[in-house]
């Protein structure tokens, strides 16, 4: 009979040590994510408000691995029924970014860029419809601010510089990249690491806010 009240108690006993290390796990694993989340917060925070268009950089180049970093930041943001109507143009080559910077001069920064992405919207993604998506503009400007605060990040700068919808522009654009007719521009993002000490806007403001 003691030989099973000594059983049922070390049952017992084995019982609460494991709710208890259960109860440790939980707590500890609870703290974590609020840590973590309080950190992700303020990173996040740290670089939308560090954010700024810069035109002009150093020499010191930027790899393929850097580019891809900011293309998968790019491709990671919504798109209207999730179609990605985008292309990524890119120029990493020196010769190709001179020749497209002299053939778009009125972008003068593109002549120092180490890098150039074009955001472009592809027409050939197309919906159940059949046709291109209606929010390729909207999918891509939102790719494109992904791209920049991931510049941002990493410690380079970026700038957008204009292109849809100005025809002209995109003519411009067309013709020094040879651009098929189904690739739309949108804009021209060169990269750099930023020279000079362009810094970030304080645009609040509350008169923006209206709480209907
Ligand atoms: C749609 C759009 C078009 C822009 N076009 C140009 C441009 O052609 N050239 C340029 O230098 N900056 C251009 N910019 C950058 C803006 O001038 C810049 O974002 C604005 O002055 C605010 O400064 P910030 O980016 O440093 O906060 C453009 C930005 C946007 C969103």
């Amino acid at each position: 009979m003691e030989s099973k009240y000594k059983f049922v108690s070390v049952i017992l006993a084995l019982a609460l040590v494991a709710s208890l290390s259960r109860l440790v796990y939980v707590v500890s694993a609870d703290a974590d994510k609020v840590e973590q989340t309080a950190d992700a917060k303020s990173v996040v925070w740290q670089i939308i408000m560090s954010r700024k268009s810069v035109r002009s950089y150093t020499d010191q180049p930027i790899s393929r691995e850097q580019i891809d970093t900011l293309l998968r930041a790019a491709m990671a943001a919504p798109s209207g029924k999730d179609m990605r109507p985008w292309k990524f143009l890119v120029l990493d080559d020196s010769l190709a970014i001179k020749d497209f910077a002299a053939k778009v001069p009125r972008a003068k920064m593109l002549a120092e860029a180490k890098a150039v992405v074009v955001v472009c919207g592809d027409m050939t993604v197309t919906g159940d419809d059949g046709k291109p998506s209606y929010s390729w503009v909207l999918d891509c400007s939102l790719a494109s601010e992904n791209l920049l605060l991931m510049a941002e990040a990493m410690g380079l700068g970026a700038v957008w510089v204009s292109v849809h919808p100005r025809e002209e522009r995109i003519q411009e654009v067309r013709q020094a990249l040879n651009l098929p007719e189904h690739l739309m521009p949108l804009n021209i993002i060169p990269l750099g690491y930023p020279k000079g000490d362009a810094k970030p806007k304080d645009k609040y403001n509350e008169d923006n806010i209206l709480y209907w």
